[in-house]
């Protein structure tokens, strides 16, 4: 891949212009509808930017990096029917993408936020073409960045990705809430890592089933009903809650 235009200006656009520019891959151009956020990514990493549909630049892959219910939208954008055009979704089909080009997806399982400093080369990257010798070559591409680079069709990108939401999203959210309830009661945050950081690390080296503690996991009734009086007035934390602890509860039925 001789030239690389990126498509939308986001996160995930910001760290990967990043690294394919670390490892010297050619990114021409940045393309975003809201210019400052294109001349951001543009400047910091000396190339072109540009919020013309019409000064697109010529290019052998274009990565459309934008929101899910945009991507379609961006993919009439390119013109040309002799290049390369992958979405970085994991949860949109390649099928999204409109166009007399060739097709694929270069799927990052990571949670990115811009202007983080953070390790590339152990992402995971899922691949997926219409064409094998496209494969061949994206493959090169995320091994220069990546040593952790797989070919997968989108009914398991899907699941992977969806693991992602379970391990990040729905995890990042229990940190929202918990330090919500710390705030409420005039505790800093920073009580908690500590904690954060020993659930994290451990999950590096056991299982999870085996590393998981806690009330529920003791099937302590006592105290899960100490807990619930305390969320009374709080009928949305009450339900997770309740959720979790009978999930939780379930995986150990029959230890
Ligand atoms: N963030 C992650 O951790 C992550 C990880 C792996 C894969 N992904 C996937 O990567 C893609 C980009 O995610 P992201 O987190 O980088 O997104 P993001 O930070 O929210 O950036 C969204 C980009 O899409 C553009 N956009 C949104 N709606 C648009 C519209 N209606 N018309 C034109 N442009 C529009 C935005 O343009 P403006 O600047 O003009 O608003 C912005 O450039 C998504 O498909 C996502 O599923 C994300």
């Amino acid at each position: 891949m001789n030239s690389i235009v990126i498509l939308g200006a986001g996160n995930v656009a910001f760290h990967l212009t990043r690294a394919l520019l670390e490892n010297t891959l050619n990114v021409r151009q940045i393309f975003n509808r809201t210019l400052s956020k294109a001349q951001e990514i543009g400047e910091a990493s000396r190339i072109s930017y540009t919020d013309k549909i019409s000064e697109i630049e010529k290019a052998d892959l274009y990565i459309i990096a934008c929101a899910d219910t945009a991507i379609e939208e961006f993919s009439h954008y390119i013109p040309y029917d002799d290049v390369l055009v992958v979405h970085t979704s994991g949860s949109s089909p390649m099928s999204v993408l409109k166009g007399d080009y060739r097709k694929g997806v270069l799927y990052p399982l990571q949670t990115f936020s811009k202007g983080r400093t953070m390790r590339y080369d152990n992402i995971p990257f899922f691949i997926e073409t219409e064409h094998e010798k496209d494969a061949q070559d994206l493959v090169e591409l995320a091994n220069r960045i990546s040593n952790e680079v797989h070919l997968l069709p989108f009914e398991k990108r899907l699941q992977v990705q969806m693991c992602g939401v379970w391990a990040n999203n729905f995890v990042n959210h229990m940190y929202a809430i918990a330090g919500g309830i710390c705030e409420r009661n005039g505790l800093p945050f920073d009580v908690l890592q500590p904690l954060i950081h020993e659930t994290a690390e451990k999950m590096l080296e056991m299982e999870p089933k085996q590393a998981q503690t806690g009330p529920a996991r003791r099937g302590d009734d006592i105290i899960i009903n100490r807990h619930l009086d305390v969320l009374q007035n709080d009928s949305r934390l009450l339900q997770i809650y309740q959720i979790l602890t009978d999930s939780i509860k379930r995986e150990y039925d029959n230890d």
